[in-house]
C-alpha cells in the first residue's frame, strides 16, 4: 500500500482505468511543500508505468486546488540553498508525464497551484476556481512555468497583466481566455473531468503518447520543425497493431478494440 502523507492516490471510472491524484492538505490550502511535490511524482511515475491506467487526473478540493509553492518552507531560503538543492526542479516530473494528465481545478489555484494546472494537458475548472500568479507580491516571481507558460496559453497582455499584477483570474474568465477548456458547477467538476479522462483513456496508449508529444513539441520548436516531427510520427503510428484494427472496425463498422500495441 502507499504511504503518502500529502495526497491520496486511487484508481477510478467505470473500468478503474483512470488515475486519480488527490492534493490533500486542506488545512494549508494544499500549499506545495517539497514532500508533497515528492509524493505528486512518486505517484505520476507508478501511473505512468501502470499499463491498466490509460489517463491520470490530479485535483484539490472545494476550497483549493493548491494555493502555491510552501511560502513558510522557503521565506528563509537563501540563494545558495536554491541553486545547491535546484529548488522545485523535482516539479518538472509532472511535465515529463507520457500520459494524458488533466487538472481537476476547483477553488485556489495560485502561484505554484496554477503553474501545476498548466504542467497539466488540459484543464478543466469549477465555476469558483481561480487562478493567479500571486508571487510579484510577496517578492518573487513565479518558478515553476508561469512566466513561459501562460504567456503560450493566453498571449502576452494577458500573461504580463497576471504576472506582474498577482490578481486573480476567475474561472469564466480563465475559460474565455483559453487557459481552462471548460467550466463546471463545483460538485460536478471532478465526474466529468473523469469522464473526459475515460474518453481518452478508451484511445490506444501508444497513440495518446505520441500525441501529446506532438502537440508538446509545438510549444518547445519552430513550425518547420514540429512539422517535420508530426510528419514522421504520423508515419510511425502505421507500425502499430493499434492502427491495423482502428481502420479495419472503421471498415467493418464496429467499435475498435485496442490493444496498446
Ligand atoms: N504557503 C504556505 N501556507 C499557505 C499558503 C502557501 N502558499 N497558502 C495558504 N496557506 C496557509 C495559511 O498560512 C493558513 O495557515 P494557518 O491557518 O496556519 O494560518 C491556511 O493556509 C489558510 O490560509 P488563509 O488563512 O490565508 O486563507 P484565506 O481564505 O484567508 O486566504 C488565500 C486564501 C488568498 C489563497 C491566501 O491563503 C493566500 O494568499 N495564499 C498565498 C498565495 C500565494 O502567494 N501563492 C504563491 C506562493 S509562491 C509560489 O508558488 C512560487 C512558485 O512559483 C512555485
Amino acid at each position: 500500500a502507499d504511504n503518502f502523507e500529502f495526497i491520496k492516490l486511487s484508481k477510478t471510472g467505470e473500468q478503474q482505468n483512470i488515475g486519480l491524484i488527490q492534493l490533500n492538505r486542506p488545512k494549508a490550502l494544499n500549499a506545495l511543500n517539497n514532500g508533497l511535490m515528492e509524493e505528486v511524482g512518486k505517484a505520476l511515475e507508478k501511473l505512468d508505468s501502470d499499463s491498466s491506467v490509460g489517463a491520470i487526473v490530479i485535483t484539490g478540493n472545494e476550497k483549493a486546488f493548491a494555493a502555491g509553492a510552501d511560502i513558510k518552507e522557503m521565506a528563509n531560503n537563501t540563494f545558495a540553498q536554491c541553486v545547491g538543492g535546484n529548488f522545485l526542479e523535482s516539479w518538472t516530473k509532472v511535465s515529463s508525464t507520457r500520459k494524458p494528465l488533466i487538472a481537476a481545478v476547483n477553488g485556489y489555484a495560485l502561484g505554484g497551484g496554477c503553474e501545476l494546472a498548466m504542467m497539466c494537458d488540459i484543464i478543466y475548472a469549477g465555476e469558483s476556481a481561480k487562478f493567479g500568479q500571486p508571487e510579484i507580491l510577496i517578492g518573487i516571481i513565479p518558478g515553476a512555468g508561469g512566466t513561459q507558460r501562460l504567456i503560450r496559453s493566453v498571449g502576452k497582455s494577458k500573461a504580463m497583466e497576471i504576472v506582474l499584477t498577482g490578481n486573480q483570474v476567475n474561472a469564466q474568465d480563465a475559460e474565455k481566455m483559453g487557459l481552462v477548456s471548460k467550466v463546471f458547477p463545483a460538485d460536478k467538476l471532478l465526474g466529468e473531468t473523469v469522464k473526459l479522462a475515460e474518453k481518452i483513456a478508451s484511445n490506444s496508449q501508444i497513440t495518446n503518447a505520441i500525441a501529446k508529444e506532438c502537440v508538446n513539441v509545438a510549444l518547445e520548436s519552430t513550425l518547420k520543425e514540429g512539422l517535420r516531427f508530426e510528419k514522421r510520427m504520423f508515419h510511425a503510428c502505421f507500425a502499430t497493431k493499434d492502427q491495423k484494427e482502428g481502420m479495419a472496425a472503421f471498415v467493418e463498422k464496429r467499435k475498435a478494440k485496442f490493444t496498446n500495441e
